[in-house]
């Protein structure tokens, strides 16, 4: 690892800004490269401005997601006391040195299967030659327990990479590859040294979490294990976990939420379509009735259970009928929130081949209806809580008021409340008095 002067200002250590868009794939893996850079003997700067090295971390799930940071980095053209830019995560890892030519004033390329060689990377663009890593698969183990976490209640942790899964729509399995699972060892070693560091929650993450340990070799460790195993940390207090696709939730993993303690009653479970016809042009592996079917289960072995879900609007031929499937089902499952998208085609990806035939207007009609629709089945969800009490990890103090701690209950809902800045990690009783905004709003018990 050898640290360099920089080339134009001559200064021994670099400062550098890390913009991160997209999933908490892309959030824990700027944390795991700020960390990388910090040990090169490198500072943080929040200022896009002073920093002499960019790295943008990008997305490329939805089409605008890729023009906005490509019409960002083109601006940078015009400075003239010029970062070293560098492009991350999956826009670097599906365009390649084709992003070369895009951007003219881009460095370096770090694919998300690459970030354990930025070091190299860096050694490379620092003596100005154009360098691009990016692989098609995950092979290196990264340095997450040298990541720069942000704060110190939550943390998230990566359990598996990549997708096996190739719905047609998806970018996904083409930027990060095939999945790959963590040990259930080096899993459990970060948890239990993120509890002694004080870190009270856990955010497992994986494209599909559900299929944690069947890609690896000998026995596997099934995903509902490594939750009993994670439920015996002393210190951690929650453990959440996303996505979880709707084919691979097993009984035994129900189960293993309804039952372990510290295993929050919350599951994201996307849908992306009330129609078999369009699930099944998604090859999405399940049809209307299987999903509903795990619902119920999931609402039997887990009372109270919050369920979170994921759905396209204008997916390639989806007709009024079909979309008005959609409307029905989230209205008859009553999901307690939902990420709402519009299809947005992205090339290489199976369902190219069908043409982006729902007008603009039409998918922007449907999506409002599903935020109308959303918006009041959240609330009611969350009227329904007042003079209830539930259970609040202090995460932050409120930013509107000093006076107030924030955080979430047990189901993922944001709550306000009365509270210390040195009461921050420790669990509430709250009960509900009001909402406000999809806010709640309580009292200590
Ligand atoms: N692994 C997760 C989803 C990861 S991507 C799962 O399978 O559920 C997050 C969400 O982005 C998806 O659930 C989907 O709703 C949306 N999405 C993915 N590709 C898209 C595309 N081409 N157009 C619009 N939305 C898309
Ligand atoms: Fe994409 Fe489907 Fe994999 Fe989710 S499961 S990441 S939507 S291919
Ligand atoms: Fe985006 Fe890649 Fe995550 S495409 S949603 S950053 S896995």
């Amino acid at each position: 690892m050898k640290n360099k002067v920089h080339p134009l200002t001559n200064e021994p250590t670099m400062k550098f800004h890390i913009r991160t868009y997209g999933c908490q794939m892309n959030e824990l893996d700027s944390e795991v490269m700020a960390g990388m850079l910090m040990r090169r003997g490198w500072s943080e700067t929040a200022s896009e401005e002073e920093a002499d090295v960019l790295i943008f971390n990008t997305c490329s799930v939805r089409d605008l997601a890729e023009r906005k940071v490509l019409g960002k980095i083109g601006k940078l053209e015009r400075l003239k006391k010029r970062p070293l830019v560098g492009i991350a995560g999956c826009m670097a890892s599906s365009k390649k040195e084709a992003l070369f030519q895009k951007v003219a004033c881009l460095d370096f390329i770090v694919g998300t299967n690459n970030i354990h060689e930025l070091d190299a990377i860096l050694d490379e663009a620092l003596e100005r030659r154009k360098v691009c890593h990016a692989s098609p698969q995950f092979t290196c183990e990264l340095d997450y327990e040298g990541a720069r976490r942000k704060d110190g209640v939550k943390a998230s942790v990566s359990i598996i990479r990549g997708c096996n899964k190739f719905c047609t729509y998806c970018v996904v399995p083409y930027t990060r590859g095939r999945e790959v699972s963590r040990a259930p060892e080096a899993v459990l070693e970060e948890c239990k040294t993120l509890a002694s560091r004080g870190y009270k929650e856990v955010m497992l993450l994986g494209q599909n979490v559900n299929s944690y340990g069947k890609d690896g070799p000998g026995e596997s460790c099934s995903f509902a294990t490594l939750l009993g195993r994670l439920n015996e940390i002393d210190g951690l207090e929650r453990i959440r976990f996303m996505t979880s696709h709707p084919v691979d939730i097993s009984e035994e993993l129900m189960s293993a939420i309804g039952e372990l303690s510290k295993v929050v009653e919350y599951v994201h479970f996307p849908l992306q379509a009330g129609s078999n016809r369009i699930l099944r042009k998604m090859n999405r592996g399940y049809t209307v009735e299987e999903y509903l079917e795990k619902v119920q289960k999931l609402r039997s072995l887990v009372p109270d259970v919050a369920i979170g879900t994921d759905i396209i609007v204008g997916f390639p031929g989806e007709t009024e009928e079909e979309f008005g499937q959609t409307y029905a089902l989230i209205e008859k499952i009553g999901f307690s929130n939902s990420y709402l998208f519009a299809y947005s085609p992205r090339k290489g990806t199976p369902s190219t081949r069908w043409a982006d035939d729902v007008p603009k207007e039409a998918k922007e009609a449907r999506l409002q209806k599903l935020i109308d629709l959303q918006n009041r089945i959240t609330t009611e969800h969350l009227e329904g809580l007042v003079g209830k009490e539930v259970e609040v990890l202090a995460e932050e103090v409120s930013e509107k008021d000093s006076r107030c701690l924030k955080g979430r209950t047990r189901t993922w809902y944001n709550v306000v409340f009365p509270g210390m800045a040195k009461e921050l990690g420790t669990l509430k009783r709250i009960v509900v008095e009001k909402v406000i905004r999809q806010t709640l709003f309580g009292l200590v018990v």
